[in-house]
């Protein structure tokens, strides 16, 4: 196949500028450890894990093993009123390493499907409770929880909403966590655990009886990496428990290791109600997602509903997809033997070191980091995010793949990366950032602000 425009055409790329993409393709066509080849030969070291998924790196013979074997045995089944034993395996084995009695596993198909699916949980619980007038979520700004209606709606990253009308009623935004004085920490910042008293406020206004439940990522990975403050989720938690309103935290990025536990619940030491994950979930080698539940939630719906009746009217003709469980299962494998969640948190100090270290290029206005995950911002050109998409493509261009939002940048390398692997991919980073323009005045600006 050839690589024009016009070969390129009928493929609509998703979050993509599709008319610059297909007049200058960046294709990837093979992947082992953490390295891609493009469609031209040349090397591009993985900074980002993919889309933050391939965890223990690419090409991992393992789970392609694992998913070919189950698709010869059995390709599918129908999820609804049947099943296969992968799945109840594999939800053993999650339950496992989920934080406390989150040990209740529903399967999607990814992680817009696990927010949708965690919103219509938290909606059954309050109902099948005698409560089902708590119809209001509250999410923050700078949210990322997928793309479908309900994520959408719960999304503060205002790109993503707004071409899409007014979404689900009764969602309801407290503010993000970046403060500019807390610029340049590396780990969980001393400033802004008073940001959740937001939550309070939306009690006052709306009544606590409205709410159904507080949506966070704990670290907000999408818009740039916003480590919680110190004592901010604990104060969610408070607020949430005395007011009965769940708490879900959307571990679509921040679970299996990316944090230096399994999930950043463990991490941070706040035990949500409902858990989504996804991505790392399979090492992205087969579509998944999924949410895991408290003893508490599962037992409210499914005990409400009469013997031998649905208990919830719910779920996807790919839920717990046989090849998915098999990557699933072969992917934990991996990471219990390799022992990749520790890994992460050992080489966390290095990591993030090194990515701090380019603190000192004027374009650079500030970095944020925990565990195996940093993101940094450059100073907006005149079109905000232009800045930072042009990186984006002179990184590729350099040999390292990582993913930008607006004018952020974000680093995330699989699991198994070995110290070299990062200081190839911050040479990378400091080769290209450097060439920006030093300290003009929207710089120096931001700098400052
Ligand atoms: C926190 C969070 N939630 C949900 C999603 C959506 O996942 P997916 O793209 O698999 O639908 C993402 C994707 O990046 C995410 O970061």
């Amino acid at each position: 196949m050839e690589y024009t425009a016009k070969a390129l055409e009928h493929h609509w790329m998703p979050f993509t500028a599709n008319r610059d993409f297909k007049a200058h393709p960046r294709l990837l066509v093979s992947a082992k450890g953490v390295y891609y080849h493009n469609h031209k030969g040349e090397k591009i070291l993985d900074g980002s894990s993919g889309l933050f998924c391939v965890a223990a790196g690419h090409g991992r013979r393992e789970i392609a093993d694992a998913v070919a074997k189950q698709l010869v045995e059995l390709d599918y089944c129908a999820p609804f009123q049947s099943g296969h034993p992968l799945s109840f395996e594999f939800a053993n084995r999650l339950a496992a390493h989920t934080p406390k009695d989150l040990d209740y596993i529903f399967f999607g198909n990814s992680g817009s499907e696990a927010v949708d699916t965690a919103i219509k949980i938290c909606l059954a619980y309050h109902r099948t409770r005698g409560q089902g007038q708590r119809m209001r979520f509250v999410s923050r700004e700078r949210a990322y929880h997928g793309v479908n209606i309900g994520g959408t709606s719960l999304s503060g990253l205002v790109k993503n909403r707004d071409a899409f009308g007014a979404g689900l009623a009764g969602v309801v935004h407290i503010r993000h966590t970046w403060l500019s004085e807390n610029r340049f920490t590396k780990g969980q910042p001393d400033a802004g655990a008073e940001l959740a008293e937001d939550l309070r406020r939306m009690v006052e206004l709306y009544g606590a009886d409205t709410i159904a439940a507080c949506f966070v990522e704990p670290i907000a990975g999408s818009t740039g990496i916003l480590v919680p403050p110190k004592g901010y989720l604990e104060r969610l938690r408070e607020i949430c428990d005395t007011h009965g309103i769940l708490l879900v935290f959307d571990e679509v990025i921040c679970g299996f290791g990316r944090t230096g536990k399994a999930f950043a619940a463990q991490s941070f030491g706040v035990t949500p109600d409902i858990m989504t994950m996804a991505k790392a979930l399979t090492n992205a080698a087969q579509p998944m997602g999924a949410v895991a539940v408290s003893k508490k939630v599962y037992d409210a719906i499914v005990n409400a509903a009469p013997e031998a009746s649905i208990e919830l009217f719910h779920g996807y003709t790919y839920s717990g997809h046989p090849a998915a469980c098999a990557a699933g299962l072969a992917t934990l494998d991996i990471y219990e033997k390799e022992r990749l969640f520790e890994r992460a948190a050992e080489m966390s100090s290095y990591f993030l070191e090194a990515v701090f270290s380019l603190s000192d290029l004027p374009v650079i206005t500030d970095i944020r980091g925990y565990g195996m995950i940093a993101g940094f911002d450059v100073a907006s050109a005149a079109k905000p995010g232009a800045r930072g998409y042009e990186v984006q493509k002179r990184l590729f261009e350099a040999g390292l793949h990582i993913k930008t939002t607006g004018d952020a940048g974000i680093v995330a390398p699989p699991l198994i990366a070995e110290k070299s692997h990062i200081d190839e991919m911050c040479d990378i980073l400091r080769n290209v950032l450097r060439t920006y323009p030093a300290q003009t005045a929207d710089i120096r600006q931001a700098r400052s602000s």
